[in-house]
């Protein structure tokens, strides 16, 4: 059976009773389905209230938008792995685009974080993906394998087949546009056959595309096999709208 996963990334929105509110109204329109996962990544401060609103439902899980690679110690205003898993976080979102062009975070950091995630017992979600620039100078491949080699190229089989691959292409977030289903699979199949290449198990890798998905083109979207579920931001963050997103795309 394939197994869709369907995570919502807040950003900068929804505080501790804004999550409370959500995942009340989310459970009372969305129940399970066997065939899909759903995943919540809110900021950081509502991680543990959205966790204790999910925490009876096996199919809901939530993570955080970014970690510190430093389990504790001085380093004001971070959050680490394991905090973040005191809190309820069982995954988290590693270099998220606005992470690496807002914050300026570097493959390195990625890399550094993605460690500590797996020695954290958090889900790493790696983002990767190409500018408007880079697409446009016939790069994005090669983008692509740059960031999945920075962050993945040192781990083996078995830490490669716990980790999520988000490809959000750059001049997709946020804008209204997003890459064509094919364009999209394309990527995609780069990304599985990198993974596999080293080793990650077939059945269980997951690829997720990220980027102005919406009620609207999530369903053609995941009409492509080699889409394993979608990261959506802004369509994420009105509970109806979500339940009706994750229920309908992949019926
Ligand atoms: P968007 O964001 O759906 O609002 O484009 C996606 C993301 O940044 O993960």
């Amino acid at each position: 059976m394939r197994r869709l996963l369907f995570a919502a990334n807040w950003k900068t929105q929804l505080g501790p009773d804004d999550a409370r509110a959500y995942l009340k109204l989310f459970r009372t329109r969305y129940n399970r389905h066997e065939d899909r996962d759903v995943w919540f990544f809110p900021p950081a401060v509502s991680v543990e209230a959205a966790a204790q609103a999910a925490r009876d439902r096996a199919d809901l899980l939530v993570g955080i938008q970014d970690i510190y690679w430093e389990p504790k110690g001085a380093f004001t205003g971070t959050v680490s792995a394991p905090l973040a898993l005191q809190a309820g976080a069982r995954a988290t979102l590693i270099g998220h685009s606005e992470r690496r062009h807002v914050f300026g975070e570097t493959d390195d950091d990625t890399r550094r974080k993605m460690g500590a995630a797996l020695a954290g017992g958090l889900v790493p979600v790696l983002c990767v993906g190409e500018t408007l620039a880079e697409r446009d100078a016939g790069h994005t491949l090669a983008v692509v394998v740059r960031q999945l080699s920075a962050a993945l190229g040192s781990l083996d089989a078995a830490a490669l087949s716990r980790v999520v691959v988000a490809y959000e292409p750059v001049w997709a977030i946020g804008t209204g546009r997003n890459a064509t289903p094919q364009d999209a699979a394309a990527v995609h199949r780069e990304i599985r056959g990198w993974l596999q290449g080293r080793g990650a198990p077939v059945p269980g890798l997951r690829v997720l595309y990220g980027g102005s998905v919406n009620a609207k083109n999530a369903a053609a979207l995941l009409a492509e096999r080699e889409l394993d579920g979608v990261l959506v931001g802004g369509a994420s963050l009105d509970a109806e709208g979500w339940a009706q997103l994750v229920q309908t795309a992949a019926a």
